[in-house]
């Protein structure tokens, strides 16, 4: 795994752009894989600009968000689909038809799961899979014990990610209690893996992902299985390595 250690959170957004920009004019009808979550804001904002400047067409790009809440209404602030719009397809200006986020609330959300994993197949796979880490090791909505090889599917989210992400919603009750996530497996299958992090909150996540065994227990673990993967961290991220 390529571990690449910078000063700040800019100048990770900075550099995880920059590779981000690279796959894109390599390909130029590239396929992304999407984090939500506030790890990735300043790659996308960084990406918007150079789209702003004219320094990056994305024409014919396509995105795979990871995962999804189930049971939120679309039009919900915090309901994925929203937060790829706000933060991605619209400054982006990317086709809305061409950004694809797991329906969580289709009534047969297993089936809405094979669904996604065959839309990622038919769209030829995922290029560059931008990931966050969760503070305990997740993964889009891989909590810790998920199968290495698992795939689109329901998950339950484990308390602590209900808290973390508590901040989002008016309290921690009105955070869902379930979720449609691209699986481990299904990650894994995308040709390359870009995971930004920063903070010293994510210090003890990215060290045992990093040196740590590779284990269930600590879902980012997998990236070690991964003959491109890189990890782009701030100092404080990347402290306890
Ligand atoms: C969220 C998302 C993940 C994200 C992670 C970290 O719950 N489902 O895809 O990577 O948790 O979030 P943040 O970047 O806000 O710390």
């Amino acid at each position: 795994m390529e571990i690449v250690i910078l000063p700040g959170p800019e100048d990770v957004a900075r550099e995880a752009a920059r590779r981000v920009a690279g796959v894109v004019r390599r390909r130029p009808g590239a396929v992304l894989g999407l984090a939500t979550g506030s790890s990735p804001l300043g790659l996308y904002a960084e990406l918007a600009r150079q789209v702003a400047d004219g320094a990056l067409d994305v024409t014919g790009v396509s995105g795979f968000a990871l995962d999804e809440y189930v049971g939120i209404p679309l039009e919900h602030p915090q309901s994925y689909a929203s937060v790829i719009r706000r933060t991605v397809t619209e400054p982006l200006g990317l086709d809305p038809r061409r950004v694809h986020v797991p329906d969580g609330r289709a009534p047969d959300l297993a089936a809405a799961a094979d669904a996604y994993e065959r839309a990622i197949r038919a769209a030829g796979g995922i290029d560059l899979q931008i990931l966050g880490i969760g503070a305990n090791g997740h993964l889009g909505f891989n909590e810790p014990t998920s199968s290495l090889a698992s795939r689109t599917r329901v998950k339950t989210l484990a308390p602590r990610t209900r808290a973390d992400n508590a901040r989002f919603f008016a309290g921690s009750e009105e955070v869902p209690l379930h979720c449609l996530t691209q699986g481990l497996g299904t990650i894994l299958e995308a040709r390359e893996l870009l995971l930004v992090a920063q903070g010293e909150a994510k210090a003890d996540a990215v060290a045992a992902a990093v040196e740590g065994p590779l284990a269930a227990i600590c879902p980012a673990s997998v990236l070690q299985l991964h003959p491109r993967a890189a990890m782009v961290l701030d100092e404080a991220a990347a402290c306890r390595l």
